[in-house]
C-alpha cells in the first residue's frame, strides 16, 4: 500500500501536465468539465482507502461502466453465452469504430469498445426486468456508497447525440446480434456510462478485481476464474487502441472513460483510480496515464 504522502507527491509532479490533452467535447454535458482537476484513490484488501488531489470528486465514469455491464453479465449468463456474440481481442480501432462491426458481421471484438458494450447491454436488457435499477443497486453495493447515482443530464446529452451509437447497434441487429429494442438499450447504455462517481468510490467499487472476484466482507461477485479473466481482458483491451502503451507504461490491467477516469488493478492487492479529464489521441487521460505510470513504477508493481 502506498503511503499518502507519495500519492501527494505523485499528483504534485503530474501537475505541471495540467493543460496537454483534449477533454472530451463529442458529448457536450462532458465538455464543460475543467481540464485541471487531478484526483487518485487506492483502495487496498486491508480495506482502506487513501487518496490526493480531487480524488473525493464525481466525475462522469463513462466506459468505465463496461467493467460493471461485463460483470453483471458474468452474474447472468454462462461464459459460452457471452463469447458466442462478443469477442476477446483488442480492436485496434477507435473505441466507437463502425467498420470492424460491418467487416467482421456483427460480432465486436472484445466487451470494452462500444459495440462490445451495447451487446453486453442488450443482453442485460434480455435477462434484467429493471437493468437500469439493478445496475445501479450492484454499484451501490460495490462501491459502498449508496448515494452513487446517474447523472440524467449526462445521460439525455448521450441521448441526444447517439446517432454513431445508435448505427452500431442498429448494424448488429441487422446481423442478427441484437435482440432488443435499440432505443431502449441506448437509454440503458447511457445511463451506465453517465455514473457519477469519485476515484473513492471506484477503487473501493473495483476491489472484488484484486480479490479473487470477491468484495472485502466476503460476498462472491464472479468466480475467481471469472476474475481473473476479466483481468486478462482489461490488460488486452480496456484501454482500446492505447492498451499496448498503457501496458508498456503502467503495467496493470485497467479500463479507462472519456470522462478522464481510469481503473487499474494490482492483483493480490489493490485497486486504484485516476481521474484527470483532457484526453490523449487514444481517448485516454494524458494525465491519469502519467500518474498510473508513475505510481506503479514508484511501487515496483506490474503483472508482466
Ligand atoms: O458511448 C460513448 O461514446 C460514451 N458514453 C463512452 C465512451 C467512452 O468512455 C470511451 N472511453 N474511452
Amino acid at each position: 500500500m502506498p503511503e499518502q504522502a507519495l500519492l501527494e507527491a505523485l499528483v504534485a509532479e503530474v501537475r505541471p501536465l495540467l493543460g496537454q490533452g483534449k477533454v472530451a467535447d463529442y458529448i457536450p454535458a462532458l465538455a464543460r468539465v475543467s481540464p485541471h482537476k487531478v484526483g487518485i484513490a487506492v483502495t487496498s484488501l486491508d480495506g482502506t482507502t487513501i487518496g490526493a488531489g480531487d480524488w473525493q470528486e464525481p466525475f462522469s465514469i463513462q466506459s468505465i461502466s463496461k467493467v460493471f455491464s461485463l460483470t453483471g453479465a458474468m452474474m447472468l449468463y454462462e461464459e459460452s453465452e457471452i463469447w458466442a456474440r462478443v469477442g476477446k481481442e483488442p480492436s485496434g480501432h477507435s473505441f466507437n469504430s463502425l467498420v470492424q462491426v460491418e467487416l467482421e458481421r456483427g460480432k465486436p471484438r472484445n466487451p470494452f469498445i462500444n459495440a462490445g458494450a451495447l451487446v453486453i447491454a442488450d443482453m442485460l436488457q434480455s435477462r434484467l426486468g429493471a437493468p437500469m435499477h439493478r445496475m445501479l443497486e450492484v454499484v451501490r453495493m460495490l462501491s459502498g456508497n449508496g448515494s452513487v447515482n446517474y447523472d440524467k443530464v449526462v445521460a439525455a446529452s448521450e441521448y441526444q447525440h447517439s446517432a454513431r451509437n445508435a448505427a452500431i447497434a442498429y448494424l448488429m441487429k441487422s446481423f442478427g446480434n441484437f435482440h432488443n429494442d435499440v432505443d431502449k438499450v441506448l437509454k440503458s447504455y447511457f445511463h451506465y456510462c453517465s455514473l457519477s462517481m469519485s476515484c473513492a468510490d471506484l477503487s473501493r467499487a473495483m476491489i472484488y478485481l484484486a480479490n479473487k472476484g470477491s468484495t472485502l466482507d466476503g460476498r462472491e461477485v464472479i468466480s475467481p476464474t471469472q476474475n481473473r479473466r476479466l483481468n486478462a481482458l482489461l490488460a488486452t483491451s480496456g484501454l482500446y487502441d492505447g492498451a499496448g502503451e498503457f501496458a508498456y507504461r503502467v503495467g496493470l490491467p485497467g479500463k479507462s472513460g472519456v470522462g478522464g477516469g481510469i481503473i487499474a488493478v494490482i492483483p493480490g492487492d489493490m485497486a486504484i483510480c485516476v481521474w484527470s479529464p483532457a484526453l490523449d489521441a487514444s481517448g485516454n487521460s494524458l494525465v491519469g496515464t502519467r500518474l498510473l505510470e508513475l505510481l506503479s513504477m514508484e511501487l515496483g508493481r506490474s503483472i508482466f
